[in-house]
């Protein structure tokens, strides 16, 4: 048996890096408050899980060539749209981070991800009694007799468990919540955060086991915790959604094993979160009649082409100063293509207030939304409707006009797909053969064009 080292613990500043023994609200060097964070500076002797690797062996530099390429055989959990967002499914020893706001679904998603794999997982719930998972589980369909609960929040009980158990997955909600007794700080704080992720960061990479940690997000959006907390582990996902609405969007903001333009979309139901295989049929709706003020876009979320129906509603204003509101788009760029609007079309808007909806509770980011947005205005402006079976997917320039929007013929196929009979684009966009698939896809360069071709005159 190994002698035992005691911890040592010291207070470092955040802000100029000095070193201190005790802690202080102010560090004496920099003059800065509030800066200092515990460090551990020797660990304790801890639970070593690499029986293969020799402490003695030497790493040496070595090139390219001679370097063994693993083919990390991934671990497919089942759920198409969380496995694209990872790149291909959980990687033996990477450690995953997922955030997101609180009743947005972490949770429900990380225990479904445990039911549905049918392998020995390990879910450690630090926020949760075992009642509580167990009710939420009731309620979903899948089980896995193979998944082990705990409830615990001691790293140096964790380990002990995980010793004992030897996961094929683990999974904890929170990292918030663990605790290293190793430091005095309470749980959640800076130090805290690091060390207990530094602690299941080892684990992952010693016995290439897959980790999933529940990370809190502050009032801002961001990760709560020290952003170094991003930087260690090797994917980090966002469930995002507004809560009023069923929708939920998983993405990624780094991945070291795959691309972070991937988008997954989930439903919360009564019996936990459903897979959006296809979002535009959701996302859009068909109507008997036709009604003035929507419009259909064909936008891109990553790389992932699907429709979307922007509401606006155009009224004389009531007040002084007209209201300007938009709900899943950014105010700042409505505003702009009003006043493009104003100025390029001369049509009298400045004093109207104008409302903006993305349908299902999304936020869009596209520019190349900007035409579909500026169809739903004039629509409702006119109070003419936009014929069904049309869609829009371009940019909108300064001067009025149409900008290409990023991958047009994906979105155009997307279109043609889902039945759409027309597509207004820019006629600047590289004049790639857009297959011929029985859409009608008009190039257009101007503003105005678009508005006579859809509403006549003008
Ligand atoms: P939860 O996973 O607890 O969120 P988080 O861990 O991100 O805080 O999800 C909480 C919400 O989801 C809660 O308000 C109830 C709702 N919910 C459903 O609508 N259907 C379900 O089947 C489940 C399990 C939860
Ligand atoms: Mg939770």
């Amino acid at each position: 048996m190994a002698t035992k080292t005691k911890s040592k613990k010291a207070y470092f500043c955040k802000s100029c890096g000095n070193e201190f023994a005790q802690w202080m609200g102010k560090c004496p060097a920099c003059n800065e408050w509030n800066t200092l964070i515990e460090e551990l500076v020797v660990k304790a002797d801890k639970a070593d899980f690499s029986n293969s690797r020799s402490a003695q062996e030497r790493k040496k530099a070595k090139p390219l060539s001679q370097i063994q390429r693993e083919d990390n055989e991934r671990i497919v959990t089942g759920y198409a749209e969380l496995d694209r967002v990872l790149g291909g499914g959980l990687v033996p020893g990477a450690v995953v981070l997922l955030g997101g706001e609180p009743g947005i679904g972490k949770s429900t998603l990380t225990l479904q991800v445990a039911m549905k794999l049918k392998k020995r997982v390990l879910y450690i719930s630090g926020e949760e009694s075992l009642q509580q998972i167990k009710m939420r589980a009731e309620r979903l369909e899948e089980t896995n007799e193979s998944c082990l609960l705990l409830n615990e929040v001691n790293t140096q009980h964790i380990m002990a468990q995980l010793e004992e158990v030897r996961p094929e997955v683990l999974i904890v909600d929170s990292i918030q919540t663990l605790y290293s007794p190793q430091l005095d700080s309470t749980p959640g704080s800076i130090s805290q955060i690091r060390e207990c992720t530094a602690e299941m960061m080892q684990f992952a990479k010693q016995t290439s086991t897959p980790v999933i940690l529940i990370g809190h997000i502050t009032k801002d959006g961001n990760l709560a915790g020290p952003k170094v907390l991003e930087h260690m582990v090797d994917t980090v996902l966002h469930f995002e959604g507004d809560r009023n609405h069923a929708y939920r969007l998983l993405r990624s903001t780094k991945n070291r094993f795959g691309s972070t333009h991937e988008l997954g979309i989930f439903e919360m139901a009564g019996d936990g979160l459903h897979e959006v295989l296809d979002p535009s049929k959701v996302l859009t709706n068909s109507f008997d009649e036709e009604y003035s003020g929507i419009a259909v876009g064909a936008m891109l979320e990553g790389l992932r082409p699907m429709l979307i129906e922007a509401q606006a509603l155009v009224s004389s204003a009531v007040y002084g100063t007209p209201q300007r509101s938009a709900t899943g788009f950014d105010l700042r760029r409505l505003n702009m293509l009003l006043a493009v609007l104003e100025k390029r079309g001369g049509f009298k808007i400045g004093a109207k207030d104008v409302f903006l909806n993305i349908a299902g509770g999304l936020r869009v980011e596209d520019p190349g939304l900007d035409l579909a947005i500026v169809a739903a205005i004039m629509s409702s402006y006119l109070d003419i409707a936009i014929p069904t079976g049309t869609c829009f997917a371009a940019e909108i320039g300064l001067s009025g006009e149409l900008r290409p929007a990023s991958r047009v013929v994906q979105r155009i196929n997307e279109a043609a797909k889902l039945g759409y009979k027309r597509i207004y684009v820019s006629s600047y966009g590289p004049q790639e053969d857009v297959p011929k698939s029985g859409i009608k896809v008009h190039k257009i360069s101007r503003l105005q064009e678009v508005f006579s071709s859809l509403f006549g005159g003008n």
